[in-house]
């Protein structure tokens, strides 16, 4: 047993909760349905225990459940996609920067709490009157600094090259993965000749998908291309700037300590060459300063993979199988109208299975084991090796395969939305055989856990969730907060609590930050963003953005500070707590420029930005030392295969 392991023992003793009602058979639960109807008004809203949010179809309707209620509805939830769909407004691009500090906070925010939450996303998604899917809009990043109790915010789009050629050109150029439109002159003739025939599937790079510090590095990663950023003013430096932007990688990391203690990133790229019907798989690892230590590449047979579980001895990649559509390549694609992402379907001939990668050593051995249950995952829990050797392996499944997110698109509820549940596989190492428990069957996504047992056995877990259901598998939208604990041992959650932020409010992904000198698992704050559809304070036609801070040992009391912050913040994708002041108020260098942006400018403000302390910046383009890889056809389209990270 690892230093660190030993260590999560004698910590995890004093963990506490309540006893939750389920019975731990895979498809039931009991308890009941509790009103997620929210109060409004000055005092937050208590947290509600939902142990089965499952209610009549007919119910639901005339419920509105979460958002006011008692509305006559078309289908499940209707009022509250509609609301929910708010979150997705494709923002002014540059105009939109902001900075300042956050001073609309009820509550009060920890004074030992320090750190900056970063968020990173799609933001633009029109321009010249061209409007592209949402998860292809231009990146922006998103940052808090808290510190001292005070926080500080911050909002900038990620430069990357074609977001600069297109801001200069003032119109789109580049094709991108979720949007059946093509911007080039002749779609049909580009997608034919040079898309299908000629292989050249270069798409727009977004730089939207996650963003993270580690070491001396902020990075807002884009599939296989991060971009360096500058810490202090979230401006883009470029691809390459440092080891972390170099590597060719997705947007999923796990962050992990070693049995001495110290700590490391893993980062990997999962590439498929459909010709050879082959996945390229790197895994790589960066210490504590950010310099690559570790790369491991290993080839094996195509498939989907999006994240990935790191533990003590493993990489852990879940083989989720699916297939290309090839008819509609040329009934659908050369015609716009499909996407790209739309050409990758469900492979029902296969069972998905678990691939184990070697970390140490110089094996080379990959293990697989087949699953029992018939499932697809993007985002994984957390995983760690048991007292028998054997693999745990949690994760949020869904029960059927899409890669265009039409409830992300344009949500209803209904279509294409696949059906999500929390579930452990435990990896029998010997016989090479994946077992699967269902621990809830409440709708979730966006899992997270203390990153300080990443890898370790681990007790409680954090994930954004539905607040309704129905029978027939339609769900509400993703709304609230929940925490979920279990002991090592079983395969059983003893404690599951749902906390709704409100009327006609969406809590986006959690992350848990630990509190400093804390010794028990869940000592920390649970914080996240939430969208407000109908914000009483609002920059942006009635919508508005709050970051919550939740007491984790204390999940039911809700949030210990509610910061509203002076701009709206797109929903977003992927995001992560630094433990760094990053992105706080202006140092000399960035006031200096300030100040000469003002005095040009008749000493007024820049751009947009009443409710900030300082004017926006627009840099001017940073050079970009990128070489665009050319794909052929069919890697170009399985350069999907690890996307949205
Ligand atoms: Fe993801």
């Amino acid at each position: 047993m690892s230093l660190a392991r030993a260590d999560v023992g004698a910590r995890r003793a004093a963990t506490t909760g309540t006893v939750d009602a389920r019975d731990g058979r895979p498809g039931r639960a009991r308890g009941r349905w509790v009103s997620a109807r929210a109060g409004r008004g000055g005092r937050m809203p208590p947290a509600r225990a939902v142990r089965t949010p499952m209610k009549p179809v007919e119910e639901v309707a005339g419920d509105a459940s979460g958002v006011g209620g008692g509305l006559s509805q078309q289908t499940p939830f209707e009022r509250q996609y509609k609301d929910y769909a708010t979150g997705y407004a494709s923002v002014p691009g540059l105009a939109y920067e902001n900075m300042g500090w956050v001073t609309d906070v009820e509550g009060e925010i920890p004074k030992e709490m320090e750190g900056t939450l970063l968020r990173n996303g799609p933001a633009m998604y029109e321009r010249g009157g061209f409007v592209k899917s949402y998860l292809d809009g231009d990146g922006m990043v998103t940052s808090i600094a808290v510190k001292d109790g005070k926080a500080y915010f911050r909002n900038k789009f990620v430069r990357t090259e074609h977001f600069d050629q297109e801001e200069e050109q003032d119109k789109y150029i580049m094709p991108s993965i979720f949007t059946a439109s093509d911007p080039r002159p002749f779609p049909f003739f580009s997608r034919l000749f040079g898309d299908i025939i000629g292989g050249d599937l270069r798409r727009k790079q977004n730089g939207a998908y996650n963003v993270l510090n580690w070491g001396d590095s902020l990075v807002a990663v884009d599939y296989k291309k991060p971009y360096a950023l500058n810490p202090d003013t979230l401006e883009t430096i470029g691809h390459g700037a440092c080891d972390l932007s170099s590597a060719m990688h997705t947007s999923h990391y796990r962050t992990v300590t070693e049995p001495d203690g110290s700590r490391r990133c893993v980062a990997f790229l999962n590439e498929v060459d459909w010709r050879t019907e082959t996945t390229h798989a790197v895994f790589y690892e960066f210490d504590e300063n950010g310099k690559e230590v570790s790369r491991r590449a290993y080839d094996y047979p195509s498939s989907y993979v999006h994240d990935l579980i790191v533990t003590e001895n493993y990489y852990i990649l879940f083989d989720c199988p699916v297939k290309i559509d090839f008819p509609a390549v040329f009934t659908k694609y050369i015609f716009e109208k499909s996407c790209l992402s739309e050409l990758i379907c469900e492979d029902t001939s296969r069972r998905p299975l678990f691939r184990i990668f070697p970390r140490r050593g110089d094996s080379r051995d990959v293990k697989t084991a087949p699953a029992d249950y018939w499932c697809y995952a993007y985002h994984h829990v957390n995983g760690f090796e048991d007292k028998d050797g054997n693999v745990v392996f949690d994760t949020c499944t869904w029960d059927k395969f899409t890669l265009y997110f039409t409830d992300i698109c344009n949500p209803n509820g209904v279509d294409n939305y696949p059906r999500m549940k929390l579930s452990r596989f435990i990896i029998d190492m010997d016989k090479l055989e994946a077992k699967h428990y269902l621990l809830s069957d409440t709708p979730c996504e966006l899992p997270i856990t203390s990153w300080d047992y990443t890898g370790l056995p681990y007790e409680h877990m954090y994930l954004s969730t539905s607040v309704g259901r129905t029978e027939d598998g339609v769900n509400g939208p993703m709304q609230a907060l929940s925490k979920a604990s279990l002991k090592i041992d079983e395969q059983k959650l003893y404690y599951e609590e749902q906390w709704v932020p409100g009327d006609r409010k969406f809590a986006m992904e959690p992350f848990f930050v630990p509190r400093k000198g804390g010794t028990d698992e869940d000592d920390g704050w649970v914080v996240a963003l939430v969208h407000d559809a109908a914000a009483e304070k609002s920059n942006f036609d009635g919508r508005g953005t709050e970051m919550v801070i939740i007491d984790a040992k204390k999940f039911s009391e809700g949030p210990v500070a509610r910061l509203r912050l002076p701009s709206y913040v797109p929903f977003g994708v992927h995001g992560s707590w630094s433990p760094k002041y990053v992105a706080g108020p202006p140092k000399e260098d960035e006031l200096k420029r300030l100040q000469e942006m003002r005095s040009k400018n008749d000493g007024k403000p820049i751009s947009l930005g009443a409710s900030a302390a300082e004017p926006v910046i627009h840099a001017t383009p940073s050079p970009q030392a990128i070489g665009v890889g050319v794909a052929s056809l069919l890697m170009g389209i399985t350069a999907l295969s690890s996307i949205l990270g």
